[in-house]
C-alpha cells in the first residue's frame, strides 16, 4: 500500500489508481519519467508509458500496438448493466478502430472538423461565444463551466450534427453517460445508469437518420446517409450501425474534452495578467496559447493500447496481449521533448508537437474545430473583460475523479466588463 500516492518521493509510493494521483498527476509523471518510464503496473498487465519518445514509438507503430481490449479494467462489466447493450445497436468503434478500414471511415468525416472545415464554422462558433458571455457580463461574476465551458462546444457540435438546440439537456446527459465509465470509479448502479443513457442516445441519433433519410439537411448525419464508404474489400453505404458509432463518437468527442480544455485555459489565464495583456495586444498570439493549453493541462491524459506480439519498447519486454497505456500529458511535460516544460510559453517552437491529440492514424479529427473554438473564446473574452479575479470562497479547485480525462469540477471568477 502506498504511503504518499498524490506525491510519490520512491515508485513503491505511486498508485496510478489513487483519487489523490488523479487529482494531481504531475509530481507521478515526474517521477515515472525519471525512474520508471515503462511502468508495470503491480497486479496487472498494463505498462504505464510517460517519455514523449516511448509514447511516439508506440503511436508510429501501428501494426503492433492495436486498439480495442486495451483497457487495464473494462470501462463497464455490471452483468446487468451489459444486458441493456442489448436494446441498442453493436458498440463498435468505427472512428477508433485500427488501419485499414480505419483510414477509410476517418476520410468520411475529417473534412467537417479539419482547419479548413472548421473555418466554415467561424460566424456560428463566434455568435454562440459572444451570445453565451451576453448572458453574464452585466453581472461581473461567473460560474465558467456551467455558464461558457459546456454549452459552447455542446451547441456548436448539435447544430453540425443537426440535432435541435431544444434536446441539449437531454444530449448533455447522454454525452457524460459515454465518458463517464473512462473514470474507472464508477459504482454497478452508475454502471447500469450510463448504459441506459448509452442506449437511449443510439436510438435518439437512429431516429435522426431515418429523418434525414426522409427529408436531408446541411449537417454530418445527411452526409453520412448519402455517400458510400471506400473500404478496401468494397464501396458500400454505411449500415445504421456504423452511422449511429460515428456520430455519438463525433458527439462526445466534440463535447467534454473542449469544455476542459476551455476550463484550464481559463484557470491559467486568470493567473497570468501579463499573458492576458499579450495577448489582448495582439490576438493572433492566442493560437500558441491554446497550443499550450493543451500541452499542459492535456484533456485527454492518456489512452490505451494493446501489443498484437512481443516486442521490445525502450529495451523493456513487453509480452504479447499487455496493455500499454500512454500517458500523453506525461508525454507533455517531457524536458528531453519541451525546455522548461512546466511554464506557458508562447513562443515555444515546438509546442504544436504536443500529443494532446496523439499522432499519425489515430490524430484526433476534431483538433482544428476544438482549436478554432478555444481561440475564438480567447480573443472573444481578453476583448469584453479584463481584471479577472478567482471568486473568494467559491473554488473548490477540484477536478473531476478521472482516470482518464482532466478537469476542474467548477471555475468561479469575477472580472470588469471592457
Ligand atoms: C481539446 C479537445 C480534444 C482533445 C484533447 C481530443 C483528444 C483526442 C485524442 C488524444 C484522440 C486519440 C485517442 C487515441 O489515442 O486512441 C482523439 C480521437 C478522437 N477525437 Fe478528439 N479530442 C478533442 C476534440 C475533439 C473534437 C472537437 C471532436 C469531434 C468533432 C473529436 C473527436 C474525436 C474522434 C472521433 C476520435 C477518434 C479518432 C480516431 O481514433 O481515428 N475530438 N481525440
Amino acid at each position: 500500500m502506498s504511503q504518499c500516492p498524490g506525491n510519490p518521493q520512491t515508485i513503491d509510493d505511486v498508485d496510478v489508481f489513487a483519487p489523490e494521483t488523479i487529482e494531481n498527476w504531475y509530481p507521478t509523471y515526474d517521477l515515472l519519467r525519471k525512474e520508471a518510464p515503462i511502468y508495470h503496473v503491480p497486479d496487472t498487465k498494463t505498462y504505464f508509458l510517460t517519455r514523449y519518445e516511448d509514447i511516439y514509438h508506440v503511436l508510429r507503430k501501428t501494426d503492433i500496438f492495436r486498439r480495442g481490449a486495451g483497457t487495464s479494467r473494462p470501462l463497464i462489466s455490471d452483468p446487468e448493466a451489459l444486458e441493456t447493450f442489448k436494446e441498442g445497436w453493436p458498440k463498435r468503434t468505427i472512428l477508433g478502430s485500427n488501419p485499414p478500414d480505419h483510414r477509410r471511415y476517418r476520410d468520411m468525416v475529417d473534412h467537417f472538423f479539419s482547419v479548413i472545415g472548421a473555418e466554415k464554422q467561424t460566424d456560428l462558433i463566434t455568435g454562440i461565444v459572444n451570445n453565451l458571455i451576453d448572458n453574464w457580463i452585466d453581472n461581473g461574476e461567473v460560474e465558467y463551466v456551467k455558464s461558457f465551458a459546456e454549452p459552447l462546444p455542446s451547441m456548436v457540435i448539435t447544430v453540425m450534427m443537426g440535432f435541435p438546440l431544444e434536446d441539449l439537456e437531454n444530449l448533455k446527459v447522454w454525452s457524460e453517460a459515454w465518458v463517464a465509465p473512462f473514470s474507472l470509479q464508477l459504482t454497478p448502479e452508475e454502471e447500469r445508469q450510463a448504459a441506459r443513457h448509452m442506449v437511449e442516445f443510439q436510438h435518439y441519433i437512429h431516429g435522426h437518420i431515418e429523418q434525414r433519410r426522409e427529408s436531408p439537411g446541411e449537417d454530418v448525419i445527411t452526409y453520412l446517409v448519402q455517400n458510400p464508404v471506400k473500404l478496401n474489400s468494397e464501396t458500400r453505404m454505411l449500415t445504421d450501425t456504423e452511422i449511429i458509432n460515428m456520430i455519438d463518437h463525433l458527439y462526445i468527442g466534440g463535447n467534454e474534452t473542449t469544455t476542459f480544455a476551455l476550463t484550464s485555459g481559463m484557470w491559467l489565464l486568470i493567473q497570468n495578467p501579463k499573458l492576458q495583456n499579450e495577448l489582448r495586444d495582439d490576438p493572433k498570439k492566442a493560437r500558441s496559447f491554446v497550443e499550450e493549453i493543451l500541452r499542459l493541462e492535456s484533456p485527454t491524459q492518456g489512452m490505451d493500447r494493446h501489443a498484437a506480439e512481443d516486442t521490445e519498447i525502450a529495451g523493456v519486454k513487453i509480452p504479447k496481449g499487455s496493455h500499454i497505456h500512454i500517458r500523453y500529458a506525461a508525454a507533455n511535460r517531457d524536458e528531453r521533448q519541451f525546455s522548461c516544460p512546466v511554464d506557458i510559453d508562447i513562443e515555444r517552437k515546438n509546442a504544436h508537437r504536443h500529443l494532446a491529440f496523439s499522432l499519425g492514424e489515430t490524430h484526433c479529427p476534431g483538433a482544428g474545430l476544438t482549436r478554432l473554438e478555444q481561440k475564438i473564446a480567447v480573443q472573444t473574452i481578453l476583448k469584453r473583460m479584463k481584471n479577472f479575479s478567482f471568486s473568494p470562497d467559491k473554488n473548490s479547485f477540484q477536478h473531476h475523479l478521472n482516470f482518464t480525462l482532466r478537469s476542474f469540477t467548477d471555475l468561479h471568477f469575477t472580472f470588469d466588463k471592457i
